[in-house]
Protein backbone atom coordinates (compact mmCIF):
# COMPACT_ATOMS: atom_id res chain seq x y z
CA UNK A 1 0.00 0.00 0.00
CA UNK A 2 2.99 2.19 0.73
CA UNK A 3 4.21 1.86 -2.27
CA UNK A 4 1.35 2.46 -3.84
CA UNK A 5 3.48 4.50 -6.37
CA UNK A 6 5.40 2.38 -8.29
CA UNK A 7 2.61 -0.45 -8.56
CA UNK A 8 3.34 -1.91 -11.86
CA UNK A 9 0.74 -2.62 -14.36
CA UNK A 10 1.41 -5.94 -15.86
CA UNK A 11 1.32 -6.79 -19.23
CA UNK A 12 -1.44 -9.53 -18.15
CA UNK A 13 -3.49 -6.63 -16.63
CA UNK A 14 -3.63 -4.95 -20.54
CA UNK A 15 -4.16 -8.37 -22.05
CA UNK A 16 -7.13 -8.87 -20.22
CA UNK A 17 -8.05 -5.00 -20.42
CA UNK A 18 -7.60 -5.38 -24.58
CA UNK A 19 -9.94 -8.63 -24.32
CA UNK A 20 -12.72 -6.52 -22.36
CA UNK A 21 -12.21 -3.43 -24.73
CA UNK A 22 -15.54 -2.36 -25.67
CA UNK A 23 -13.75 -0.22 -29.04
CA UNK A 24 -15.14 -1.34 -32.48
CA UNK A 25 -11.79 -2.64 -34.07
CA UNK A 26 -11.79 -1.13 -37.64
CA UNK A 27 -8.82 0.42 -38.26
CA UNK A 28 -6.40 -1.11 -40.56
CA UNK A 29 -2.65 -0.43 -41.41
CA UNK A 30 -3.36 2.51 -43.79
CA UNK A 31 -5.62 4.02 -42.12
CA UNK A 32 -3.31 4.39 -38.81
CA UNK A 33 -1.08 5.69 -41.33
CA UNK A 34 -3.72 8.38 -42.46
CA UNK A 35 -4.48 9.12 -38.99
CA UNK A 36 -0.64 9.86 -38.12
CA UNK A 37 -0.29 12.02 -41.28
CA UNK A 38 -3.61 13.42 -40.92
CA UNK A 39 -2.63 14.29 -37.00
CA UNK A 40 0.77 15.37 -37.97
CA UNK A 41 1.00 17.57 -41.63
CA UNK A 42 -0.68 21.10 -40.19
CA UNK A 43 0.79 24.18 -38.72
CA UNK A 44 4.07 23.29 -38.20
CA UNK A 45 5.11 23.25 -42.18
CA UNK A 46 1.49 25.64 -43.02
CA UNK A 47 3.16 28.42 -40.49
CA UNK A 48 5.91 27.96 -38.99
CA UNK A 49 8.23 26.84 -41.54
CA UNK A 50 8.25 30.81 -42.37
CA UNK A 51 9.68 32.07 -38.94
CA UNK A 52 11.60 29.58 -38.45
CA UNK A 53 13.26 30.05 -41.49
CA UNK A 54 13.72 33.90 -41.33
CA UNK A 55 14.41 34.16 -37.80
CA UNK A 56 16.62 31.07 -36.58
CA UNK A 57 18.03 28.75 -38.95
CA UNK A 58 17.98 30.36 -43.09
CA UNK A 59 17.68 27.76 -45.92
CA UNK A 60 19.35 25.24 -43.15
CA UNK A 61 15.70 24.99 -42.03
CA UNK A 62 15.91 21.39 -44.00
CA UNK A 63 18.95 20.64 -41.65
CA UNK A 64 16.13 21.44 -38.93
CA UNK A 65 13.75 19.35 -40.16
CA UNK A 66 16.23 16.46 -40.47
CA UNK A 67 17.43 17.03 -36.81
CA UNK A 68 14.26 17.09 -35.42
CA UNK A 69 12.84 14.16 -37.55
CA UNK A 70 15.82 12.24 -36.22
CA UNK A 71 14.83 12.82 -32.75
CA UNK A 72 11.01 11.53 -33.39
CA UNK A 73 12.54 8.78 -35.76
CA UNK A 74 14.25 7.45 -32.74
CA UNK A 75 11.08 8.05 -30.23
CA UNK A 76 9.29 6.45 -32.55
CA UNK A 77 10.88 3.50 -32.88
CA UNK A 78 10.64 3.17 -28.92
CA UNK A 79 7.00 3.91 -29.09
CA UNK A 80 7.03 1.26 -31.67
CA UNK A 81 8.51 -1.11 -29.31
CA UNK A 82 5.95 -0.47 -26.48
CA UNK A 83 3.27 -0.54 -28.98
CA UNK A 84 3.69 -3.61 -30.10
CA UNK A 85 4.08 -4.75 -26.30
CA UNK A 86 0.78 -3.22 -24.88
CA UNK A 87 -1.12 -2.49 -27.85
CA UNK A 88 -4.00 -0.13 -25.99
CA UNK A 89 -4.77 3.56 -26.21
CA UNK A 90 -2.81 4.86 -23.33
CA UNK A 91 0.40 5.25 -25.41
CA UNK A 92 3.44 6.71 -23.34
CA UNK A 93 0.94 6.75 -20.26
CA UNK A 94 0.47 2.97 -20.68
CA UNK A 95 3.82 2.13 -21.29
CA UNK A 96 4.99 3.89 -18.09
CA UNK A 97 2.96 2.07 -16.24
CA UNK A 98 3.99 -0.90 -16.92
CA UNK A 99 7.55 -0.44 -16.32
CA UNK A 100 8.12 2.40 -13.99
CA UNK A 101 4.88 2.63 -12.17
CA UNK A 102 1.60 4.57 -11.09
CA UNK A 103 3.25 7.32 -10.27
CA UNK A 104 5.24 8.35 -13.56
CA UNK A 105 2.26 7.06 -15.12
CA UNK A 106 0.27 9.57 -14.49
CA UNK A 107 2.67 12.41 -14.79
CA UNK A 108 2.98 11.29 -18.72
CA UNK A 109 -0.32 11.04 -19.09
CA UNK A 110 -0.94 14.69 -17.02
CA UNK A 111 2.34 15.75 -19.35
CA UNK A 112 0.15 14.48 -22.41
CA UNK A 113 -2.73 16.56 -21.86
CA UNK A 114 0.08 19.34 -22.91
CA UNK A 115 0.73 17.45 -26.16
CA UNK A 116 -3.28 16.78 -27.01
CA UNK A 117 -4.87 19.79 -26.01
CA UNK A 118 -2.87 22.52 -26.07
CA UNK A 119 -1.60 21.96 -29.20
CA UNK A 120 -5.54 21.32 -30.58
CA UNK A 121 -6.19 24.72 -29.19
CA UNK A 122 -3.03 26.11 -30.75
CA UNK A 123 -4.43 24.56 -34.05
CA UNK A 124 -7.30 25.33 -33.64
CA UNK A 125 -6.40 29.46 -33.59
CA UNK A 126 -4.32 28.20 -36.39
CA UNK A 127 -7.39 26.95 -38.33
CA UNK A 128 -8.89 30.39 -37.76
CA UNK A 129 -6.26 32.41 -39.17
CA UNK A 130 -6.52 30.36 -42.53
CA UNK A 131 -9.84 30.32 -42.14
CA UNK A 132 -10.06 33.95 -42.36
CA UNK A 133 -7.53 33.96 -45.38
CA UNK A 134 -9.71 31.82 -47.19
CA UNK A 135 -12.65 34.31 -46.52
CA UNK A 136 -11.06 37.13 -46.89
CA UNK A 137 -10.01 35.41 -50.71
CA UNK A 138 -13.88 35.35 -51.33
CA UNK A 139 -14.01 39.13 -50.08
CA UNK A 140 -16.24 37.69 -47.24
CA UNK A 141 -14.75 40.21 -43.55
CA UNK A 142 -15.96 39.48 -39.97
CA UNK A 143 -15.16 41.52 -37.20
CA UNK A 144 -12.42 41.78 -35.20
CA UNK A 145 -13.84 41.34 -31.81
CA UNK A 146 -15.46 37.82 -32.90
CA UNK A 147 -12.00 36.39 -34.49
CA UNK A 148 -9.58 36.82 -31.96
CA UNK A 149 -9.39 36.70 -27.96
CA UNK A 150 -9.50 39.93 -25.95
CA UNK A 151 -5.32 39.48 -25.55
CA UNK A 152 -4.89 39.02 -29.34
CA UNK A 153 -7.40 41.64 -30.44
CA UNK A 154 -5.79 44.26 -28.39
CA UNK A 155 -2.69 43.70 -29.23
CA UNK A 156 -3.35 43.88 -32.90
CA UNK A 157 -5.21 47.50 -32.33
CA UNK A 158 -1.96 48.76 -30.65
CA UNK A 159 0.36 47.87 -33.42
CA UNK A 160 -1.80 48.97 -35.61
CA UNK A 161 -1.93 52.07 -33.92
CA UNK A 162 1.50 52.84 -33.32
CA UNK A 163 2.68 50.89 -36.76
CA UNK A 164 -0.14 53.74 -38.48
CA UNK A 165 -1.22 50.79 -40.40
CA UNK A 166 -4.98 50.50 -39.11
CA UNK A 167 -5.80 51.31 -42.44
CA UNK A 168 -4.44 47.73 -43.32
CA UNK A 169 -6.01 46.43 -40.16
CA UNK A 170 -9.09 47.66 -40.97
CA UNK A 171 -9.36 46.40 -44.72
CA UNK A 172 -8.92 43.10 -43.14
CA UNK A 173 -12.20 43.28 -40.99
CA UNK A 174 -15.58 44.20 -41.20
CA UNK A 175 -15.09 46.34 -37.84
CA UNK A 176 -11.95 46.75 -35.71
CA UNK A 177 -14.42 48.42 -32.79
CA UNK A 178 -14.29 46.21 -29.38
CA UNK A 179 -17.70 46.05 -27.64
CA UNK A 180 -18.36 46.50 -24.06
CA UNK A 181 -20.44 44.58 -21.52
CA UNK A 182 -20.75 46.64 -18.31
CA UNK A 183 -18.20 48.56 -19.62
CA UNK A 184 -15.67 45.90 -20.18
CA UNK A 185 -14.54 45.08 -23.91
CA UNK A 186 -14.88 41.59 -25.20
CA UNK A 187 -13.83 39.45 -27.85
CA UNK A 188 -13.63 35.92 -28.82
CA UNK A 189 -12.42 33.82 -31.05
CA UNK A 190 -15.15 32.22 -32.67
CA UNK A 191 -14.30 30.43 -35.33
CA UNK A 192 -11.76 28.20 -33.47
CA UNK A 193 -14.66 27.69 -31.45
CA UNK A 194 -16.98 26.85 -33.86
CA UNK A 195 -14.11 24.19 -35.70
CA UNK A 196 -14.09 22.74 -32.07
CA UNK A 197 -17.70 22.31 -31.86
CA UNK A 198 -17.74 20.68 -35.31
CA UNK A 199 -14.91 18.15 -34.82
CA UNK A 200 -16.39 17.21 -31.27
CA UNK A 201 -19.63 16.41 -33.05
CA UNK A 202 -17.72 14.24 -36.00
CA UNK A 203 -16.01 12.35 -32.78
CA UNK A 204 -19.20 11.77 -31.00
CA UNK A 205 -20.75 10.47 -33.96
CA UNK A 206 -18.09 7.27 -33.76
CA UNK A 207 -14.43 5.96 -34.88
CA UNK A 208 -15.03 4.50 -37.97
CA UNK A 209 -16.56 7.61 -39.41
CA UNK A 210 -13.82 9.86 -38.03
CA UNK A 211 -11.64 7.75 -39.69
CA UNK A 212 -13.39 7.87 -43.43
CA UNK A 213 -13.39 12.08 -42.68
CA UNK A 214 -9.90 11.82 -42.06
CA UNK A 215 -8.89 9.93 -44.70
CA UNK A 216 -10.52 12.32 -47.14
CA UNK A 217 -8.76 15.88 -45.60
CA UNK A 218 -4.98 13.44 -45.48
CA UNK A 219 -5.56 13.03 -49.44
CA UNK A 220 -6.16 16.38 -50.23
CA UNK A 221 -3.31 17.58 -48.00
CA UNK A 222 -0.98 15.46 -49.10
CA UNK A 223 -1.68 16.45 -52.57
CA UNK A 224 -1.49 19.63 -51.98
CA UNK A 225 2.00 19.95 -50.23
CA UNK A 226 3.06 17.51 -53.03
CA UNK A 227 1.82 20.05 -55.14
CA UNK A 228 4.31 22.85 -53.22
CA UNK A 229 7.03 20.24 -53.97
CA UNK A 230 6.79 19.76 -57.66
CA UNK A 231 5.46 23.18 -59.00
CA UNK A 232 7.52 24.84 -56.41
CA UNK A 233 11.10 22.97 -58.40
CA UNK A 234 10.54 25.42 -61.16
CA UNK A 235 10.97 28.47 -59.40
CA UNK A 236 13.79 27.84 -57.26
CA UNK A 237 16.95 30.16 -57.80
CA UNK A 238 20.13 28.56 -55.85
CA UNK A 239 21.18 32.16 -55.51
CA UNK A 240 18.60 32.22 -52.40
CA UNK A 241 20.10 29.36 -51.20
CA UNK A 242 23.25 31.03 -50.88
CA UNK A 243 24.91 31.11 -47.83
CA UNK A 244 22.94 27.95 -47.24
CA UNK A 245 23.92 27.89 -43.39
CA UNK A 246 24.46 32.02 -42.81
CA UNK A 247 26.97 33.03 -40.54
CA UNK A 248 25.50 33.89 -36.89
CA UNK A 249 24.29 37.57 -36.79
CA UNK A 250 21.27 39.26 -35.30
CA UNK A 251 17.75 38.18 -36.82
CA UNK A 252 14.89 40.36 -37.97
CA UNK A 253 13.78 40.57 -34.95
CA UNK A 254 17.29 41.88 -33.02
CA UNK A 255 18.00 38.49 -31.61
CA UNK A 256 21.16 36.22 -32.22
CA UNK A 257 20.23 33.64 -34.54
CA UNK A 258 21.61 31.51 -37.65
CA UNK A 259 24.79 29.20 -37.47
CA UNK A 260 24.32 25.68 -36.08
CA UNK A 261 22.56 27.18 -32.49
CA UNK A 262 20.32 28.54 -35.08
CA UNK A 263 19.81 25.06 -36.67
CA UNK A 264 18.83 23.65 -33.27
CA UNK A 265 17.32 26.42 -32.12
CA UNK A 266 14.77 25.95 -35.21
CA UNK A 267 14.52 22.06 -35.06
CA UNK A 268 13.14 22.67 -31.34
CA UNK A 269 10.82 25.08 -33.01
CA UNK A 270 9.95 22.71 -35.95
CA UNK A 271 9.30 19.68 -33.76
CA UNK A 272 5.81 20.98 -33.47
CA UNK A 273 5.57 19.97 -37.08
CA UNK A 274 6.16 16.42 -36.27
CA UNK A 275 4.04 16.59 -33.39
CA UNK A 276 0.85 13.99 -33.58
CA UNK A 277 2.89 10.74 -34.80
CA UNK A 278 2.97 9.19 -31.80
CA UNK A 279 -1.24 9.96 -32.06
CA UNK A 280 -1.29 6.70 -33.84
CA UNK A 281 -0.52 4.94 -30.66
CA UNK A 282 -3.22 5.87 -28.67
CA UNK A 283 -5.41 4.23 -31.75
CA UNK A 284 -4.52 0.88 -30.41
CA UNK A 285 -7.50 0.09 -29.00
CA UNK A 286 -9.21 0.79 -32.16
CA UNK A 287 -7.30 -1.22 -34.67
CA UNK A 288 -7.72 -4.68 -36.52
CA UNK A 289 -4.27 -5.69 -35.64
CA UNK A 290 -2.54 -3.84 -33.17
CA UNK A 291 0.84 -5.13 -32.92
CA UNK A 292 1.89 -5.22 -36.44
CA UNK A 293 -0.38 -2.47 -37.27
CA UNK A 294 0.45 0.12 -34.99
CA UNK A 295 4.47 0.08 -35.17
CA UNK A 296 3.67 0.27 -38.87
CA UNK A 297 1.56 3.11 -38.89
CA UNK A 298 3.36 4.98 -36.94
CA UNK A 299 6.52 3.93 -38.15
CA UNK A 300 5.50 5.05 -42.35
CA UNK A 301 3.54 8.46 -41.31
CA UNK A 302 6.95 9.59 -39.40
CA UNK A 303 8.34 8.82 -42.67
CA UNK A 304 6.14 10.12 -45.23
CA UNK A 305 6.21 13.26 -43.19
CA UNK A 306 9.67 13.71 -42.91
CA UNK A 307 10.60 13.45 -46.68
CA UNK A 308 7.78 16.00 -47.24
CA UNK A 309 8.55 18.37 -44.57
CA UNK A 310 12.38 18.33 -45.89
CA UNK A 311 11.56 18.66 -49.28
CA UNK A 312 9.25 21.28 -48.86
CA UNK A 313 11.47 23.25 -46.78
CA UNK A 314 14.32 23.46 -49.37
CA UNK A 315 11.86 24.26 -51.99
CA UNK A 316 10.43 27.56 -50.19
CA UNK A 317 13.89 28.58 -49.20
CA UNK A 318 15.15 27.99 -52.87
CA UNK A 319 11.84 29.89 -54.11
CA UNK A 320 12.23 32.82 -51.43
CA UNK A 321 14.96 34.65 -49.99
CA UNK A 322 14.65 33.46 -46.12
CA UNK A 323 15.35 37.55 -44.93
CA UNK A 324 12.30 37.89 -46.89
CA UNK A 325 10.49 34.90 -46.46
CA UNK A 326 6.46 35.81 -44.82
CA UNK A 327 6.05 34.59 -41.57
CA UNK A 328 1.98 33.94 -41.55
CA UNK A 329 1.29 31.69 -44.73
CA UNK A 330 4.96 31.11 -45.99
CA UNK A 331 3.91 28.46 -48.76
CA UNK A 332 1.02 30.54 -49.91
CA UNK A 333 3.03 33.78 -49.93
CA UNK A 334 5.92 32.43 -52.17
CA UNK A 335 3.56 31.30 -54.64
CA UNK A 336 1.81 34.96 -54.91
CA UNK A 337 5.47 36.04 -55.19
CA UNK A 338 5.00 34.78 -59.22
CA UNK A 339 1.33 35.78 -59.30
CA UNK A 340 0.48 32.61 -59.29
CA UNK A 341 -2.92 32.99 -57.90
CA UNK A 342 -4.24 29.73 -58.01
CA UNK A 343 -1.31 28.07 -55.80
CA UNK A 344 -2.43 30.16 -53.22
CA UNK A 345 -5.82 29.52 -53.18
CA UNK A 346 -5.23 25.73 -53.10
CA UNK A 347 -2.88 26.19 -50.39
CA UNK A 348 -5.50 28.11 -48.00
CA UNK A 349 -8.04 25.04 -48.78
CA UNK A 350 -5.58 22.12 -47.74
CA UNK A 351 -4.63 24.34 -44.76
CA UNK A 352 -7.79 25.05 -43.47
CA UNK A 353 -8.62 20.95 -44.39
CA UNK A 354 -4.99 19.68 -43.07
CA UNK A 355 -5.31 21.51 -39.87
CA UNK A 356 -9.46 20.22 -39.15
CA UNK A 357 -7.72 16.90 -39.62
CA UNK A 358 -4.46 17.36 -36.93
CA UNK A 359 -7.83 18.56 -34.89
CA UNK A 360 -9.71 15.56 -35.16
CA UNK A 361 -6.67 13.09 -34.42
CA UNK A 362 -5.55 15.23 -31.55
CA UNK A 363 -9.10 15.63 -30.06
CA UNK A 364 -9.48 11.58 -30.77
CA UNK A 365 -6.19 11.28 -29.07
CA UNK A 366 -6.40 13.12 -26.27
CA UNK A 367 -10.13 11.41 -25.59
CA UNK A 368 -8.68 8.21 -25.52
CA UNK A 369 -5.70 9.17 -23.35
CA UNK A 370 -8.41 10.38 -20.74
CA UNK A 371 -10.11 6.57 -21.02
CA UNK A 372 -6.89 4.99 -20.35
CA UNK A 373 -6.48 7.05 -17.39
CA UNK A 374 -9.92 6.49 -16.35
CA UNK A 375 -10.08 3.03 -16.73
CA UNK A 376 -7.05 2.45 -14.51
CA UNK A 377 -9.32 4.85 -11.68
CA UNK A 378 -6.67 7.78 -12.09
CA UNK A 379 -9.77 9.98 -13.56
CA UNK A 380 -13.31 9.79 -12.84
CA UNK A 381 -14.70 6.08 -14.49
CA UNK A 382 -18.24 7.67 -14.79
CA UNK A 383 -17.33 10.85 -16.99
CA UNK A 384 -13.96 9.51 -19.05
CA UNK A 385 -14.42 6.20 -19.32
CA UNK A 386 -18.09 5.03 -20.07
CA UNK A 387 -18.73 4.54 -23.77
CA UNK A 388 -22.12 5.24 -25.70
CA UNK A 389 -23.93 2.19 -25.87
CA UNK A 390 -24.81 2.72 -29.81
CA UNK A 391 -21.52 4.74 -30.91
CA UNK A 392 -19.15 3.10 -28.46
CA UNK A 393 -17.29 6.12 -27.69
CA UNK A 394 -16.26 7.40 -24.62
CA UNK A 395 -18.41 10.72 -25.50
CA UNK A 396 -18.65 12.28 -22.02
CA UNK A 397 -15.26 12.46 -22.20
CA UNK A 398 -15.14 13.29 -25.84
CA UNK A 399 -17.56 16.26 -24.74
CA UNK A 400 -15.48 17.61 -22.10
CA UNK A 401 -12.65 17.77 -24.81
CA UNK A 402 -14.49 19.51 -26.76
CA UNK A 403 -15.41 22.25 -24.29
CA UNK A 404 -11.70 22.66 -22.63
CA UNK A 405 -9.93 22.59 -26.24
CA UNK A 406 -12.77 25.48 -27.61
CA UNK A 407 -12.66 27.54 -24.51
CA UNK A 408 -8.42 27.73 -24.77
CA UNK A 409 -8.73 28.41 -28.18
CA UNK A 410 -11.15 30.94 -28.00
CA UNK A 411 -10.43 33.14 -25.04
CA UNK A 412 -6.95 32.46 -24.12
CA UNK A 413 -3.90 34.21 -26.32
CA UNK A 414 -2.16 31.00 -27.57
CA UNK A 415 1.25 31.92 -28.06
CA UNK A 416 2.85 31.10 -24.62
CA UNK A 417 0.88 27.93 -24.43
CA UNK A 418 1.70 26.44 -27.56
CA UNK A 419 5.68 26.65 -26.65
CA UNK A 420 4.65 24.58 -23.89
CA UNK A 421 3.58 21.91 -26.25
CA UNK A 422 7.00 21.24 -27.64
CA UNK A 423 8.64 20.65 -24.31
CA UNK A 424 5.71 18.62 -23.20
CA UNK A 425 5.89 16.37 -26.13
CA UNK A 426 9.77 16.43 -26.09
CA UNK A 427 9.97 15.39 -22.13
CA UNK A 428 7.33 12.08 -22.91
CA UNK A 429 9.73 11.14 -25.74
CA UNK A 430 12.38 11.42 -23.85
CA UNK A 431 11.12 9.16 -20.67
CA UNK A 432 9.51 6.59 -23.41
CA UNK A 433 12.89 6.21 -24.40
CA UNK A 434 14.05 5.25 -21.05
CA UNK A 435 11.12 3.56 -20.26
CA UNK A 436 11.56 1.15 -23.47
CA UNK A 437 15.47 0.18 -22.07
CA UNK A 438 14.06 -0.31 -18.69
CA UNK A 439 11.07 -3.24 -19.73
CA UNK A 440 13.67 -4.75 -22.02
CA UNK A 441 15.66 -5.55 -18.61
CA UNK A 442 12.57 -5.82 -16.44
CA UNK A 443 10.84 -8.07 -19.11
CA UNK A 444 13.20 -9.87 -21.41
CA UNK A 445 11.02 -12.63 -22.45
CA UNK A 446 7.79 -10.98 -23.01
CA UNK A 447 6.04 -11.07 -26.52
CA UNK A 448 8.03 -8.45 -28.94
CA UNK A 449 6.21 -8.83 -32.38
CA UNK A 450 8.08 -4.97 -32.83
CA UNK A 451 12.13 -4.90 -31.80
CA UNK A 452 14.04 -1.42 -32.17
CA UNK A 453 16.83 -2.27 -33.88
CA UNK A 454 20.18 -2.28 -31.69
CA UNK A 455 18.17 -0.62 -29.01
CA UNK A 456 21.11 0.22 -26.50
CA UNK A 457 22.47 2.89 -29.34
CA UNK A 458 18.94 3.91 -30.72
CA UNK A 459 17.34 4.97 -27.30
CA UNK A 460 20.17 6.44 -25.98
CA UNK A 461 20.44 8.63 -29.36
CA UNK A 462 16.60 9.42 -29.14
CA UNK A 463 17.19 10.97 -25.39
CA UNK A 464 20.22 12.76 -26.91
CA UNK A 465 18.05 14.61 -29.78
CA UNK A 466 15.21 15.19 -27.89
CA UNK A 467 16.57 16.23 -24.74
CA UNK A 468 18.88 18.69 -26.74
CA UNK A 469 15.81 19.81 -28.27
CA UNK A 470 14.22 20.88 -24.73
CA UNK A 471 17.55 22.60 -23.87
CA UNK A 472 16.96 25.15 -26.65
CA UNK A 473 13.31 26.11 -25.58
CA UNK A 474 15.42 27.82 -22.93
CA UNK A 475 14.20 28.14 -19.05
CA UNK A 476 10.88 29.68 -19.37
CA UNK A 477 9.14 27.05 -21.06
CA UNK A 478 10.97 24.18 -18.41
CA UNK A 479 9.42 26.13 -15.79
CA UNK A 480 6.45 26.30 -17.53
CA UNK A 481 6.37 22.58 -17.74
CA UNK A 482 7.14 22.30 -13.87
CA UNK A 483 4.13 24.11 -12.96
CA UNK A 484 2.07 22.25 -15.19
CA UNK A 485 3.70 18.93 -13.83
CA UNK A 486 3.93 20.49 -10.08
CA UNK A 487 -0.68 20.98 -10.29
CA UNK A 488 -0.49 17.55 -11.69
CA UNK A 489 0.73 16.24 -8.22
CA UNK A 490 -2.03 18.16 -6.49
CA UNK A 491 -4.44 15.96 -8.70
CA UNK A 492 -2.67 13.15 -7.93
CA UNK A 493 -2.69 13.01 -4.04
CA UNK A 494 -6.03 14.91 -3.74
CA UNK A 495 -7.65 12.53 -5.85
CA UNK A 496 -5.95 9.85 -8.44
CA UNK A 497 -4.10 8.01 -6.09
CA UNK A 498 -7.26 7.50 -3.75
CA UNK A 499 -9.34 5.95 -6.65
CA UNK A 500 -6.73 4.14 -8.51
CA UNK A 501 -7.13 0.06 -9.11
CA UNK A 502 -3.48 -0.07 -8.31
CA UNK A 503 -4.55 0.99 -4.71
CA UNK A 504 -4.75 -1.71 -3.21
CA UNK A 505 -1.86 -3.99 -5.38
CA UNK A 506 0.94 -2.72 -3.81
CA UNK A 507 3.90 -3.97 -4.79
N1 LIG B 1 2.14 18.59 -36.16
C1 LIG B 1 0.95 19.31 -36.00
C2 LIG B 1 0.98 20.59 -36.75
O1 LIG B 1 1.97 20.90 -37.35
C3 LIG B 1 0.62 19.54 -34.56
O2 LIG B 1 -0.01 21.30 -36.76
Amino acid sequence: MKQQWKARKTVAMYESDMAQSGLKRVLGKWSLTALGVGSVIGAGIFVMTGLAAKDFAGPALAISFIIAGMGCAFAGLCYAEFASIIPVEGSAYAYSFATVGELFAWIIGWDLILEYSMASSTVAVGWSGYFLKLLGLFQVHLPLWLTNDLYTAKMLLRDAAENGTMAELTAQYSSVHLPTIFGLPIAINLPAIAICAIITYILLRGIKEAASTNLLIVIIKVGVVLFVIIAGAFYIDPSNWDPFIPARGLNSQGIMAYGYAGIMAGAAYVFFAYIGFDAVSTQAGEARNPRKDVPFGLLMSLFICTVLYISVSLVVTGMVKYTDMDVKAPLAAAFSDYGLNIAVWLISIAAVAGLTSVLLVQMLAQSRLFLAMAKDGLLSRKIFAELHPRTRVPYRGTAIVGVAVAITAGFIPIETIAKLVNIGTLFAFVMVSIAVMVMRQREPNVKRPFKVPYLYIIAPLSILFNLGMMVSLGWENWARLFLWLAIGMVVYFVYSRKHSIMRNVGN
